[in-house]
């Protein structure tokens, strides 16, 4: 009796995670609402191969209970033995050759896509065409950057990409490894720091419009205390306002009027400068860029990548980053600041904006 109370008690248990966790589907961050060509093509395999195994529970589902009833004992025939039947040639060629069949129908799209999805060559180009994007990512513990090398711009933590067009990533990480990830848009790549990893996602228009224009990425590779916080976002915007956004970021130069923001920018330029970069332009060799690059901080949608973006968090995050992200980079690189300090250097970081 106690026993069976137990297993009910898991059973609803059970049922009520199932209905909680199936209200975490987000649009902006689930695989089940695909949002772009490699998005769909790898959600339709999935579907694929869930009606296959659903199909082979169901054929053997049905055929377990026909042959349990038909061939019970009987009353009256406890002790009568059948009549001993040993191998079955039609029947073990059923069995082999469906399971076969299955597989092929699973194989020959699966293998397909496995190539489509590995189609670097545009951007392997000796010289490539004037509209094949491509974006380096580069994982670190625990920011990302991203860097347009064919406009020489840098970015951090916000990756900007036109919609409706394949964009070519070269993936890799500069310390432990990691892994990158836009669940609605594509499945996961390894950042590695021994190797660079390349592959192309698309991002839909009509899909980003639904995200509001925002993608969450993830970092899908445990790396640390704060792996869980090392996320992303990212802005889908038609092409035409992508071009207008790396213009914007070429020429952008801080231009502080405030008195305060003044005053933070003279901190910064004491405390901050030997690590992040204020401008999007940074031609120094990536082992010197060793923080995220800040030249349109103010437009960023996280602080830190997950805090909401107003000057409160930003003020938290510079008063003591290991309470919000533990394990960061950033915590003993700056003496002790004061409140007046950490509002002047807010007010300053906020005001760098490309838009
Ligand atoms: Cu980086 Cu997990």
């Amino acid at each position: 009796m106690k026993k069976w109370l137990h297993s009910w008690r898991l059973l609803s248990l059970f049922s009520v995670m199932a209905l909680l966790l199936a209200g975490c589907g987000k649009p902006f961050l689930s695989t089940l609402q695909p949002a772009g060509e490699v998005a769909d093509k790898q959600y339709s395999l999935m579907l694929l191969s869930t009606a296959i195994m659903v199909l082979v529970v169901i054929v053997v589902t049905i055929i377990f209970v026909y042959v349990v009833i038909r061939f019970r004992q009987r009353k009256g025939q406890e002790n009568k033995i059948p009549k001993q039947v040993e191998g079955n040639h039609k029947l073990e060629i059923t069995w082999t050759v469906i399971p076969i069949i299955l597989l092929i129908i699973l194989a020959v799209p699966t293998v397909k896509a496995a190539f489509d999805l590995a189609d670097v060559k545009p951007m392997n180009k000796e010289k490539r065409d004037k509209d094949t994007l491509v974006v380096n990512v580069r994982a670190n513990l625990y920011w990302w950057e991203f860097e347009y090398p064919d406009y020489g711009v840098i970015t951090s933590q916000d990756l900007v990409v036109p919609t409706n067009e394949r964009v070519y990533f070269n993936v890799k990480a500069s310390d432990v490894k990691h892994s990158f990830w836009i669940p609605a848009v594509g499945g996961k790549i390894d950042a590695n720091n021994d190797n660079k990893n390349q592959f192309w996602l698309e991002f839909d228009q009509k899909d980003a419009e639904k995200a509001n224009g925002i993608f969450y990425g993830k970092c899908a590779e445990l790396c640390g205390p704060s792996h869980a916080l090392m996320d992303f976002k990212v802005k889908a915007v038609p092409r035409e306002e992508f071009n207008q956004w790396i213009e914007k970021m070429k020429n952008a130069k801080p231009v502080v009027t405030d008195p305060v923001a003044k005053q933070g920018e003279a901190i910064f330029n004491k405390s901050c400068i030997g690590c992040h970069a204020v401008t999007p332009v940074d031609k120094r060799p990536e082992q010197a860029r060793t923080a995220p690059n800040l030249g349109n901080f103010g437009d960023r949608e996280r602080i830190a990548g997950v805090l909401e973006h107003n000057e409160e968090n930003l003020k938290k995050w510079l008063k003591d980053p290991e309470s919000v992200k533990p394990g960061n980079k950033m915590t003993g690189t700056y003496g002790q600041l004061t409140d007046e300090q950490i509002d002047a250097l807010a007010k300053y970081l906020m005001s760098l904006k490309v838009e």
